[in-house]
């Protein structure tokens, strides 16, 4: 074959150019070129070469590919099977994102060692981060030693696709994209070009044998993941661990995925052992509260298709400032400024000289307008100073006139809220309920001029 080079090509008009620009002649843009690659071969590329499999492509028929059976693995872990969209789907690339430290490459290296239990094929672990013997280290912690697993330390695409051939692996985890380059291409490792290289030699890899990837990718301080966007594109489903460092539970989040839903989560639990799944997550996240202080409410949300429970914390407190202060962890503070209004306005509250926080307790951000009322709640609860009933929980989405209005899957949250042992629910008017759980109440409101009734 003959030798590769490279061009620039600008991102924003296309322009092509054998050097670098900082200001694109063509378009204006600045900081716009990006290297790519030019062999001979994909200069005029082949017909063989634009497909993904190697025979002869043609169309086919709709109705053959409804009875294709998507083969699916599943593993012991019921979390992960669920973010995957019910078992890892062979032939598929995942990107996992995080921030450094987070736990990728422990949940990953754990996922190989499950896989081993199920699998006799080969499965390779290929880490541009870590030394093998590192990572043997931490397998042996996480007792991981199966022998078709397989450790390979290279951080050059071209000996990985060697590798990849001599072994024929299952499942392949790439520890991490930032680390790897194509020796053609001038630029760094875990610049643009390189990513998106790197990245699509590997997803073609993966599409012509069904073999099935999951590829570590960083995240940027402003947490988009390192390297181009395409990347996102490019690949059957992303995935985001997220989680405190200094608290030990982790959520595993689907923003992506081609063969399951989205926002579905699975939650693990990091220890000296490395992680475990949680399969009562609200339980967790209610170990702590405090049931005797006023200002916290218990707000059933939907995570993905499953329901948990939150601790939502308000806190009212009196303004040393002119303006007073509003702030949310968790929680869009825009609306939260929105709804403090409607409280003052409709509920007859005074808040203009009140220093208003609310926080969802345990890292996690809700973005259902279903958590207005709770958070509301825990609000006039700290102002008021009267502990809120903690066998309570409350839902439901507030308006501009103050009324409550109705939200989605009442039943699954009530009946999570039930199987937690919550004996009374504050929700918007329910006009049909189909099935309520025996012995719990409900209380509906209409407008949030009733919460004060409620403590
Ligand atoms: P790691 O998987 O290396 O994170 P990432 O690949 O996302 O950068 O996880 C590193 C952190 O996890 C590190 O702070 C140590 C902690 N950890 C445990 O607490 N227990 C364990 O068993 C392992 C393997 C790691
Ligand atoms: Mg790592």
């Amino acid at each position: 074959m003959a030798k590769s080079q490279t061009q620039h090509v600008c991102q924003t008009c296309g322009y092509v150019s054998p050097k670098w620009y900082g200001k694109c002649p063509e378009c204006q843009s600045w900081n716009s070129f990006v290297e790519e690659m030019v062999s001979d071969a994909s200069a005029n590329t082949s017909k063989k070469q634009r497909s993904y499999s190697k025979e002869k492509t043609k169309s086919i028929s709709m109705q053959d590919t409804v009875h294709e059976n998507i083969e699916r693995i599943q593993l012991p872990w019921e979390e992960l099977n669920r973010v995957l969209g019910g078992g890892i789907t062979q032939g598929s690339v995942t990107l996992v994102s995080g921030s450094p430290g987070i736990g990728k490459s422990t949940i990953l290296l754990q996922l190989v060692g499950q896989l081993s239990e199920i699998t006799k094929r080969p499965l390779l672990y290929v880490s541009g981060e870590e030394s093998a013997h590192q990572i043997q280290i931490r397998a042996k912690r996480l007792q991981v030693t199966a022998p078709s697993i397989y450790l390979f330390s290279e951080t050059s695409l071209l000996m990985i696709l060697e590798e990849l051939d001599r072994l024929q692996p299952q499942v392949v985890i790439i520890d991490s994209i930032q680390t790897l380059y194509h020796p053609d291409l001038a630029s760094i490792p875990g610049s643009v070009s390189q990513v998106r290289e790197v990245s699509d030699r590997l997803i073609r890899y993966a599409k012509e044998r069904n073999i099935t990837f999951f590829i570590v990718g960083h995240v940027t301080k402003e947490g988009g993941i390192a390297g181009p966007m395409v990347l996102e594109h490019l690949v059957d489903t992303v995935l985001r661990f997220e989680g405190e460092k200094n608290v030990n539970y982790r959520i595993l989040r689907a923003l992506k995925n081609r063969f399951g839903p989205t926002n579905e989560i699975g939650v693990f639990e990091m220890s000296d052992n490395g992680l475990s799944q949680v399969s009562n997550p609200s339980e967790l996240f209610l170990r702590e509260r405090p049931e005797s202080a006023s200002g916290t409410v218990i707000f059933p949300t939907m995570e993905g298709s499953r329901t948990l429970l939150l601790e939502v914390q308000g806190l009212s407190t009196s303004s040393s400032y002119g303006m007073p202060l509003r702030n949310s962890v968790g929680y869009d503070k825009n609306r939260l400024t929105m709804l403090l209004a409607v409280l003052e306005k409709r509920g007859g509250f005074s808040l203009s000289n009140q220093d208003i926080y609310a926080n969802i307790v345990g890292g996690i951000r809700i973005q259902e307008t279903a958590a207005d009322l709770a958070i509301l709640t825990a609000v006039v609860s700290s102002y008021v100073g009267k502990v809120f009933p903690p066998q309570t929980v409350v839902f439901g989405e507030v308006g501009l006139s103050g009324e409550i209005r109705s939200v989605q899957h009442i039943e699954s949250r009530l009946k999570e809220a039930h199987k937690l042992g919550f004996h009374k629910a504050v929700t918007p008017p329910i006009r049909k309920l189909k099935e309520a759980p025996k012995g719990m109440e409900i209380i509906q409101l209409k407008n949030i001029r009733e919460i004060t009734n409620l403590f």
